[in-house]
């Protein structure tokens, strides 16, 4: 148990990868470990689609740029959207950071526990990564931009069902270079009352 424990303090978002693709055995488990997780009345309606094309995660890349562009921004848009606009207009941009993996959890738009069944998922997902030693860090711009024409043109190819809205991603892989300490935490999170 003290592992588990450790493995959930020692995991952080890497956005460094190197190109070698990820062992096929390492991939099954953390997918094994993202069916694993609870679900409201154990619905398990997710979807897991992983793309390791590397053409294909490209073809996305252009698409999430595009949105980006489209996308207009005002003093209430959230921050990491803004901030995501302007990332995007670089010509290195990549929004999954060039890993050679991403995973993609949809799940059913009309279904009321469908982000935080997929969250719960994603969660498992990125501990058994970091068990394994991989780096791996949630993605959002698929969640942001999944009504884009040519994002659900592209989902839809992969076989992502009309009725499913993307709950997130993450990108996975082997990491470059040193992972990041473990965080300061904000203050004052926690209330007890006895
Ligand atoms: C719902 C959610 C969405 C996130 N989206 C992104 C993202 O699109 N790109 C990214 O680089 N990190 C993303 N992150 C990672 C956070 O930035 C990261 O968890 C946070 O900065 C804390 O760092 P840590 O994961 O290393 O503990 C996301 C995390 C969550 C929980």
């Amino acid at each position: 148990m003290e592992n588990v424990i450790e493995n959930i303090k020692s995991r952080r978002s890497i956005r460094r990868y190197k190109e070698e693709q990820i062992k096929d055995e390492e991939l099954f488990t953390i997918l094994d470990s993202a069916k694993h997780a609870p679900s409201g009345g154990n619905s398990q309606t997710w979807q897991f689609t992983v793309v390791q094309n590397k053409e294909i995660l490209l073809e996305l890349n252009g698409y999430i740029k595009e949105a980006f562009e489209k996308l207009e921004v005002d003093e209430n848009t959230y921050k990491s959207k803004k901030a995501g606009k302007v990332a995007s207009k670089k010509d290195d941009y990549n929004f999954y950071y060039n890993a050679p993996t991403l995973i993609i959890v949809s799940n059913e738009s009309n279904y009321s526990n469908a982000m935080a069944d997929s969250a719960c998922a994603i969660e498992n997902m990125l501990l058994a990564a970091n068990y394994l030693e991989l780096g791996a860090c949630w993605i959002n711009q698929l969640t942001w931009f999944d009504n884009d024409e040519n994002v659900r043109k592209l989902l839809t190819r992969l076989g992502i069902s009309e009725k499913h809205k993307v709950c997130g991603s993450i990108c996975i892989g082997y990491i470059d270079g040193i992972k990041p300490e473990k965080k300061i935490l904000k203050e004052n999170t926690v209330t007890i009352i006895r």
